[in-house]
């Protein structure tokens, strides 16, 4: 039988990092496909630029219809990134019968709804393990590991680049701008790091995870509750390790008896979670299901080889399904498609937490009384109150209010009004805390 052709697109972090693993792991990987594979073309958009790797032995283009359109090529693995080309490109690409590979999300969740339909008008596999939490298999564990199971909860951490900040900054004192470079460096942050810091690329992961767990559309971005981590400080960080927190980038989606429920936004978790464990690039997410219970899944969430082992068992799989019926194929969203269908989404304003507040507060009788007056008006109880006494020669203190669980319209209007307040100096912090159960 003839090898299957295959073309990537793009040859940065994770095409470099998908190349080494195939050469490298090529007999294995082999044995577990049943076929011969063979690169044909990688297209890249400089010919000229130096790379990690050594490529001689691969035909690089600078020309991707060389690829999407080739007849001697079965299955294009999309890794190049953002929408544009990298849209049209799997769409030609499906058009012409090729299965499709790519660790794109931004593309997955914006777009996924038409790619999918298109792919299944052609009969065509799109395979996106990569896209979400770098080496993690949790694609093929929500659509077939637990596909017995009703889904109602997944929570975790899911951008390795914002995990990684934080743990630099918690553990080591680093700084913010400082742990960026790094993870730079490393290849684990977005060609825009805005996706990674403002919890944009966690957000198109979640929406991913989302309609896989529970059966629906990819869900539009502004029913997601989206927060990132640029606010927090080292003050933040050791209020927290003080209550016995700590600091994480979380995603959660949920359904309960309103719908689904959306959000990515820094969380304060109890150090006894496991969740709080998950350091560094690392990601960790845990899935309830109503019949195995409660299931964690931890590994690597970006980088070249982490992420290109997600590419390299996409491509078993779909060499391995070549000749099966389309009909015989996991659906390329977990549930077949006739029977996907959107869920009520619980409106952001309605979301519940509770929340650890910090402001600097002048140093004076009677301002924590406006505060708590305020809170109280809103129906937020408080859990407790922690004053740092600088001494009586400071004007201005820091004040750290924990509150009892309240929807986001109520913690909203109330954090208004006490902005408003004269004796609230600057931005109040505020960060949501988790209780997961
Ligand atoms: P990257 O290092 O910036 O690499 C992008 C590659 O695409 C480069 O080789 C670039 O060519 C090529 N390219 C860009 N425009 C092109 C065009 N018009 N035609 C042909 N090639 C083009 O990005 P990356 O970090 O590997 O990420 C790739 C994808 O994987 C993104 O969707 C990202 O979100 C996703 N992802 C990344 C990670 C990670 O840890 N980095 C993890 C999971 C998923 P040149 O090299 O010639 O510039
Ligand atoms: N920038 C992403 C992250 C890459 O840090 O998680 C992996 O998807």
């Amino acid at each position: 039988m003839k090898p299957v052709g295959v073309g990537i697109l793009g040859l940065g972090t994770v095409g470099q990092g998908a190349l080494t693993v195939l050469t490298r792991n090529y007999e294995e990987i082999e044995r577990r496909a049943g076929r011969r594979i063979q690169v044909k073309r990688i297209a890249v958009r400089d010919l000229d630029k130096r790379r990690q790797i050594d490529h001689t032995n691969f035909d690089l283009t600078d020309d991707p219809s060389a690829i999407v359109d080739a007849p001697d090529i079965d299955i294009v693995i999309e890794l190049i990134g953002g929408i544009d080309p990298a849209r049209q490109l799997i769409e030609l690409a499906i058009q012409n019968g090729k299965h499709v590979i790519t660790a794109n999300k931004e593309l997955i969740a914006t777009h996924g709804n038409e790619l999918f339909k298109l792919a299944h008008s052609c009969s065509c596999i799109i395979a996106y393990e990569a896209a979400v939490c770098g080496g993690i298999p949790i694609i093929k564990a929500l659509r077939e590991g637990l596909s017995g199971n009703r889904i109602e909860l997944l929570a975790g951490i899911i951008n390795g680049t914002s995990n990684y900040i934080l743990t630099g900054m918690r553990n080591k004192q680093c700084s913010f701008q400082e742990m960026l470079g790094h993870a730079q460096e490393l290849g684990y942050a977005e060609a825009d790091p805005t996706f990674d810091i403002e919890g944009i690329d966690a957000l198109h992961k979640l929406a991913i995870l989302g309609a896989v767990a529970f059966g629906t559309p990819l869900a539009p971005f502004d029913s997601i509750l989206c927060e990132g981590i640029g606010d927090i400080s080292y003050e933040d960080i050791a209020y927290a390790d003080e209550l016995g927190f700590t600091i994480k980038p979380l995603s959660v989606a949920s359904r309960g008896p309103n719908g689904v429920e959306m959000r990515v936004h820094p969380s304060l978790i109890s150090t006894q979670k496991l969740l709080a464990k998950v350091d560094g690039v690392m990601n960790g997410i845990v899935v309830d299901g109503d019949a195995v219970g409660r299931t964690l899944h931890y590994g690597a969430g970006a980088g070249g080889e982490p992420t290109a082992s997600a590419v390299m068992a996409d491509l078993v799989d779909i060499v391995r399904s070549l000749e099966s019926k389309p009909n015989q194929r996991v659906p390329n969203m977990g549930f077949q498609p006739d029977t996907v269908s959107a869920l009520p989404l619980v409106p952001i304003s309605q979301l519940v937490s509770a929340n650890y507040l910090r402001m600097s507060a002048e140093n004076r009788a009677g301002v924590l009384a406006d505060v708590t007056r305020i809170l109280g008006d809103h129906g937020i109880s408080i859990e407790s109150i922690l004053q740092k006494s600088l001494g009586d020669h400071k004007d201005v203190l820091p004040v750290v209010i924990v509150t009892q669980e309240t929807t986001e319209q109520n913690m909203q209007d109330a954090l208004i009004e006490i902005g408003a307040l004269d004796s609230i100096i600057g931005k109040i912090n505020r960060i949501r805390i988790e209780n997961l159960p």
